[in-house]
């Protein structure tokens, strides 16, 4: 016996076969399984099982994130979007109402993500370095909600704060994925995630929460934050 239930965050639904709980995003295009993920089909929908060990956002929220900015109509924009794994559920997750602006710097691993596009309107995929917002803000319009980040750089704080003041305000949001190994490679990762969190309030960016995604992604975490004060 299959059944649909929402999950706490909208957007997001609980898949429930014999007492076991598979989060999924409902389907924007039908009949379309975009990284070989399962289909789950309903009455109102094709519901797409949305696994923690292929996408960290999904581990976050697994993990007992207590905040999750992306929502039904939120204008995200995505750095670090791959093949467009993660990307396709955000683009279920916002609906025909919201938007993803989503920028890899790989024209290779860009061929997926263009592909993607093609199918779903919400998705402007953007090829270029998410160091330099500059060189895309010609395709992003208006303002921004969410900028969700999964770059592993070592410079990640400071690409999340150049992005946030570029296209974003007071109160927008922030989701940083941090791969301590890729900040520092000898310290212990809670003094990483320590020292990121103090990095982008020295920005203006203040960490609500950092979720530790081990052992689903070993070493990283997920931190959610918030702009709090004008970004200079
Ligand atoms: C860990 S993967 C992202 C996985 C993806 N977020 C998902 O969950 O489906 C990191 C991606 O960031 C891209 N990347 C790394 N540095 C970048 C940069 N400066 N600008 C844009 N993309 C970058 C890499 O090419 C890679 O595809």
């Amino acid at each position: 016996m299959t059944s649909i239930q929402p999950h706490k965050f909208s957007g997001i639904f609980n898949v429930v076969e014999d007492n076991r709980y598979w989060l999924s995003t409902r389907s924007l295009v039908p009949n379309q399984s975009v990284y070989g993920e399962r289909i789950v089909k309903s009455d109102d929908g094709d519901y797409r099982i949305w696994t923690p060990r292929r996408s960290k956002l999904a581990a976050a929220i697994q993990k007992g994130m207590k905040e999750m900015p992306i929502q039904p109509g939120s204008r995200v924009l995505y750095l670090g979007a791959s093949t467009g794994t993660t990307v396709s559920h955000v683009s279920d997750i916002v609906g025909p109402t919201g938007i993803v602006y989503a920028v890899e710097f790989s024209p290779r691993v860009a061929r997926g993500l263009l592909r993607l596009s093609e199918t779903r309107s919400n998705i402007v995929p953007i090829v270029e370095d998410a160091r330099h917002p500059d060189r895309y803000a010609a395709f992003v319009a208006g303002t921004i909600d969410v900028v969700y980040q999964d770059v592993a750089q070592p410079d990640q704080a400071r690409i999340l704060y150049e992005n946030l003041k570029s296209f974003c305000t007071y109160g927008a949001w922030g989701v940083l994925a941090i791969k301590a190994r890729s900040v520092d490679s000898t310290s212990k990762v809670d003094d990483v995630y320590r020292q990121e969190s103090a990095l982008l309030s020295q920005y203006g960016i203040e960490v609500q929460e950092t979720v530790r995604l081990d052992p689903l992604e070993k070493d990283h975490a997920m931190a959610v934050c918030r702009v709090s004060e004008a970004l200079k």
